[in-house]
């Protein structure tokens, strides 16, 4: 049994909670599940913002059906293009074959790219507007935030920004979907950092250019394609998540991630940790054959400081420390303050090619530290002292 959730007069959140799904984009794990976000309003015309992922199709039409009754939704703004997002379109044309499709160009390509889906589009460009009643709706080309073709769509009537991904985060939304009316906001937050590295955190740039697209708009509420809606009290807090993230401006605080085959780098990683936590910093360390390398990655976009441990393997980096290097060089990580270590038995270079990637990633290097087999006390010492260089930088 549907209970249409009303945000304010005339406008309905439709969207659905994920909780099977086990890794979003099939690589990032799901603990807390995940919403993907639609939204009906409901005026003079009927207009739908975005769709769901296709597992949910059957229930979600049912939901705008339960609102509607026997009218029909008029158009369907696509503001974001990914399947999680337009995968239900075919079947939202099948029940309203009149529908219109309200996209940018390059969102119209795409859907027919995707779907074959030839006709029934209207076209909109940056600022362009559409009167829908009592509602007057405004559309923003925001591009590569985290798409192409995303746009963000203002109800200028309500103050309400329709942000597609910005602004999102993981988490199913428990017996509520306005932030005031869940009862603790405490995983969304952390989400967001997931959500935020692990999907957005390539586009700081369009983040940032989307921020100063958007800072002439009254905007009283976001709702995003995930994640609760935020209202006045939280904006605050969401924007500066988004603008600290979007510009690589990491907390006080320091990443230790290590990888380690026997315990020797191991042994390293822990001297370094708690060399910091001495000098009054606080560390996350991840072995990085336990921790996910979204739940690293999260933490590595939230703080400014890494030092990252590994052996040296086949001549080269322990295979998941040169995975997860990968996956920040892919993002452009920027203004970190970097630390490496590592240890080997006949031959090093795990060291050396550590102290390359920082160099490529236009990082500051404050030290590194070598082992040959098991950690000596003049290495400790030099542990300590790469901790000391680690913890003056980030004050
Ligand atoms: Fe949830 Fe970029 O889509």
């Amino acid at each position: 049994m549907y209970n249409p959730y009303q945000i304010v007069n005339n406008i309905y959140y439709v969207g659905v909670n994920d909780r099977h799904k086990m890794f979003f984009e099939n690589m990032i794990p799901l603990p807390n599940g995940v919403s993907y976000n639609s939204y009906l309003i409901v005026d003079e015309k009927v207009v739908l913002i975005d769709t769901v992922d296709t597992a949910f199709c059957e229930q979600f039409l049912r939901q705008i059906k339960e609102i509607l009754g026997n009218r029909v939704v008029d158009y369907v703004v696509v503001d974001h293009m990914e399947p999680d997002h337009s995968a239900s379109l075919l079947a939202l044309i099948r029940e309203y074959p009149e529908i219109q499709i309200v996209g940018n160009v390059k969102t119209i390509s795409m859907i027919t790219g995707f779907y074959d889906i030839c006709k029934g589009f209207y076209e909109v460009g940056d600022g362009d507007t559409l009167s829908i009643g009592q509602h007057q709706l405004q559309f923003y080309l925001t591009p590569m935030v985290h798409w192409p073709e995303v746009m963000m769509t203002y109800d200028v009537t309500d103050k309400i920004l329709f942000s597609a991904d910005a602004f999102g985060c993981f988490g199913t939304l428990d017996g509520a979907v306005v932030d005031a009316k869940l009862q603790s906001l405490d995983k969304y937050w952390h989400e967001m950092y997931r959500y935020y590295a692990n999907i957005v955190g390539k586009y700081g740039s369009a983040v940032q250019q989307a921020f100063k697209k958007l800072a002439t708009l009254s905007i009283e509420t976001i709702a995003s394609t995930h994640g609760p809606i935020w209202t006045s009290n939280r904006l605050p807090q969401v924007m500066s998540v988004y603008d600290k993230l979007s510009r690589y401006e990491g907390e006080k605080g320091v990443v230790v991630v290590y990888g380690s085959m026997y315990g020797h780098t191991e042994e390293m990683a822990e001297t370094v940790a708690r060399g910091i936590v001495e000098n009054g910093i606080p560390v996350v360390l991840h072995d990085v054959s336990k921790s996910h390398s979204a739940d690293i990655l999260a933490d590595i976009f939230k703080y400014k400081g890494l030092i990252i441990g590994s052996p040296t393997y086949c001549n080269g980096l322990y295979p998941e420390i040169a995975s997860l290097i990968n996956k920040l060089e892919v993002r452009g990580v920027k203004n970190r303050i970097f630390g490496a270590f590592g240890s080997f038995t006949w031959a090093g270079t795990s060291v050396k090619n550590l102290n390359l990637f920082a160099e490529k990633m236009g990082w500051e290097l404050i030290g590194t530290v070598e082992q040959k087999q098991s950690l000596s006390l003049e290495n400790s010492k030099s542990l300590l002292e790469l901790c000391n260089s680690m913890s003056l930088s980030i004050k």
